[in-house]
């Protein structure tokens, strides 16, 4: 497995695997892994020739107030654990190389960005897309791993690639959740052991809506109720959001359609979020 850090270099590398016909699958991360992100891994792994990883936190995706400071980073741990997949490339460029201060070009995508999380966090999808299209345009993977975990940020990559004719297939990964329901992410390592309990609810209250989804309720507004009666037990738990939309387009819902249950929430200062599928059964 070889360390890469210049864009450079790695482009390099690209253009070299694809003169040899090597199938290139990639899978982006802001590292400190988990076994969501070795699911993904495993995934592409088993899907191409060849597996690139990038670890990048993205300074251009965190808000003036968020965490891109105290974001947790483990380097050495993370290479152990993608030596293991194994993976053929880590690509962890530094921010200044990656990010030059004098950047003026952004990737937009406006539409699905709009709502949900994107509501919440100005310029976060902005600083997303356009790390994520230079991501592509280095390692230029034929496939890109993405978790449906992230299901916003999967919607705006893959509007991003039809928009802009990248030549890469996005694959969707499931959710790998912690045996009691919670989904893993980075960020629970914020939480201490009373926080961790409490950010259960949130796994709980969109099982308690696909329970009522999968009994015949199709009614937006009867399921987001279902999910809300869960949260409101837990009074240590600020909701961010609680929205059902369309699982295509993440617009308003319809009844006769598949929705995505989506929720945001604070944990003390950890914020968390959670989504489940409610696809029509018809
Ligand atoms: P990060 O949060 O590190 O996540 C990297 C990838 O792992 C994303 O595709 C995310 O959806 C996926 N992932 C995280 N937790 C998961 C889980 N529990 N189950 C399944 N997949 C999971 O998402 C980012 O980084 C960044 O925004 C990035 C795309 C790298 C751009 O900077």
């Amino acid at each position: 497995m070889e360390l890469v850090s210049l864009p450079s270099e790695m482009r390099r590398i690209a253009e070299d695997l694809r003169r040899r016909d090597g199938t290139i699958a990639f899978v982006p991360t802001m590292g400190f892994l988990h076994d969501g992100h070795l699911a993904l891994m495993r995934e592409g792994r088993q899907r191409a020739s060849v597996l690139v990883v990038s670890i990048f936190v993205n300074p251009s995706q965190f808000g003036p107030n968020e965490d891109f400071e105290r974001y947790p980073r483990a380097l050495q741990k993370d290479l152990e654990k993608i030596e293991r997949i194994p993976a053929d490339y880590v690509f962890a460029p530094d921010t200044r190389a990656m990010l030059p201060a004098d950047t003026e070009t952004w990737v937009e995508v406006t539409g699905v960005t709009r709502g949900l999380c994107g509501a919440h966090r100005p310029g976060h999808f902005r600083g997303v897309t356009t790390i994520v299209a230079k991501l592509f345009n280095l390692v230029q993977p034929h496939i890109a791993i993405f978790g449906e975990k992230d299901f916003q940020q999967l919607r705006a990559i893959q509007k991003m690639v039809h928009d802009l004719n990248f030549a890469v297939e996005i694959i969707p990964h499931p959710i790998v959740r912690e045996p009691d329901g919670l989904a893993m992410s980075s960020r629970n390592a914020y939480l201490s052991p009373k926080q961790r309990n409490e950010a259960l609810a949130l796994s709980q209250s969109l099982f308690a809506a696909r329970e009522l989804s999968a009994a015949g309720t199709r009614d937006p507004d009867a399921i987001v109720q279902a999910a809300r009666r869960v949260l409101d037990r837990s009074a240590d738990i600020k909701l961010e959001y609680l929205e059902a939309v369309d699982w295509e387009t993440l617009a308003k819902p319809s009844a006769h359609r598949s929705m995505l249950l989506a929720v945001a929430a604070r944990v003390g200062d950890t914020r968390l979020i959670d989504n489940i599928a409610l696809h029509n059964p018809a």
